[in-house]
């Protein structure tokens, strides 16, 4: 907190705090954690007197609330939340064509998002998939950590996992895509049913999991990893692993929408978002994902990408609304249904 508090006050120095006067309004759909999201409202707002309403949704569900209000849009950017869904919004031309002129700033992932999307999207941050645990309640259950996919599937683990619902989270739905990618898609269905016996719970958001874990009420989250420091700074007892038989990441991307009222305010605050010290800010809101400007600073809790082994993932592919509709119906109907 007073980390936070003094990274803004240099903010304000270094911008000249602005009066919140009449400069305008933007309305973000924010679908990182709370606290970045509140810190980025702040700084934006006090910074250039601009009035950011922030609303708080999961990739998928901001996703739904942009279908919603296609013909009346009351969304003017949004920030944050895994690459898929910017992209399905990016193919069902629900958001705005954009080149900024910071993208030879940003990693080449960032770009490539960005170029995929034909410039409707753009990479803000990336972070693996793996598991949390909480050591504590596995020691006590004689648990042994679980090192690979294929390990959660043990029937010590019954009851004892928690993962989110890939309809509403973003986080879910990239474990589906990392499973049918690296096992090929019978096969990770077939995983699924399996693994569905030992999930306890499916939860709406993608970080609910990990901060289960961390508070001692389920053993074991398929989950980000770079959600797990954030818990542990709180005092909680949980740490993170990637599977070592491979895994996928995440693009957390921003997209502004198309018919925005805001256009404008709303492009300066994009370009804001790309520079690379409100990247920075995701690690002083205890996020530690990895950012997409390559000289914004890495902070040392944020995963280590050499350390992990990835599948080469087709963002492309499980970013197009067909095969992502058609993935989470057929995780609906031959996984959700059956019972545990
Ligand atoms: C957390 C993570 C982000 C991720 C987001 C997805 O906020 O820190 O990196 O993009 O969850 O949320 P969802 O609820 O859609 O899984």
């Amino acid at each position: 907190m007073k980390k936070t508090r003094i990274i803004i006050a240099t903010l304000f120095a270094l911008t000249g705090a602005v009066q919140a006067q009449d400069a305008g309004q933007i309305n973000v759909i924010c679908s990182v954690q709370a606290e970045w999201c509140n810190l980025m409202q702040t700084v934006y707002s006090r910074t250039t007197g601009v009035k950011v309403n922030m609303s708080l949704k999961g990739s998928g569900e901001a996703l739904a609330q942009l279908i919603a209000e296609r013909a009346n849009p009351k969304t003017d950017v949004w920030f944050g939340g895994t690459g898929d869904p910017h992209l399905q919004a990016a193919e069902q031309d629900l958001t705005l064509e954009y080149k900024s002129a910071s993208l030879p700033q940003l990693h080449a992932w960032a770009q490539q998002q960005a170029a995929q999307s034909k410039f409707r999207t753009v990479g803000i941050y990336s972070g693996p998939l793996g598991f949390g645990y909480n050591p504590e309640l596995l020691a006590k259950k004689k648990l042994p950590v679980p090192k690979t996919w294929s390990d959660l599937l043990k029937p010590e683990y019954k009851g004892e996992i928690q993962v989110a619902n890939p309809a509403s989270s973003g986080t879910a739905y990239t474990m589906v895509a990392t499973l049918v990618q690296l096992m090929g898609e019978d096969k990770a269905f077939d995983y699924m049913k399996k693994l569905h016996r030992n999930i306890s719970q499916y939860t709406r958001s993608g970080t609910a999991p990990i901060k289960a874990v961390a508070r001692g009420e389920t053993s074991v989250s398929i989950s980000f990893v770079h959600d797990g420091p954030g818990e542990k700074m709180q005092g909680f007892p949980v740490e993170t692993i990637t599977p070592s038989d491979g895994t996928g990441a995440e693009i957390g991307s921003m997209s502004l929408i198309k018919g925005a009222r805001n256009l404008e305010a709303a492009k300066k605050f994009y370009e804001w978002a790309l520079t690379a010290s409100a990247q920075e800010m995701g690690a002083a809101a205890k996020q530690f994902q990895l950012p997409s400007n390559k000289s914004a600073k890495v902070d040392p809790r944020v995963p280590d990408f050499k350390k992990i082994k990835f599948i080469d993932y087709d963002y492309a592919k499980y970013g197009s609304s067909a095969e992502r509709r058609r993935l989470i119906g057929r995780w609906e109907k031959d996984v959700n249904s059956l019972p545990r």
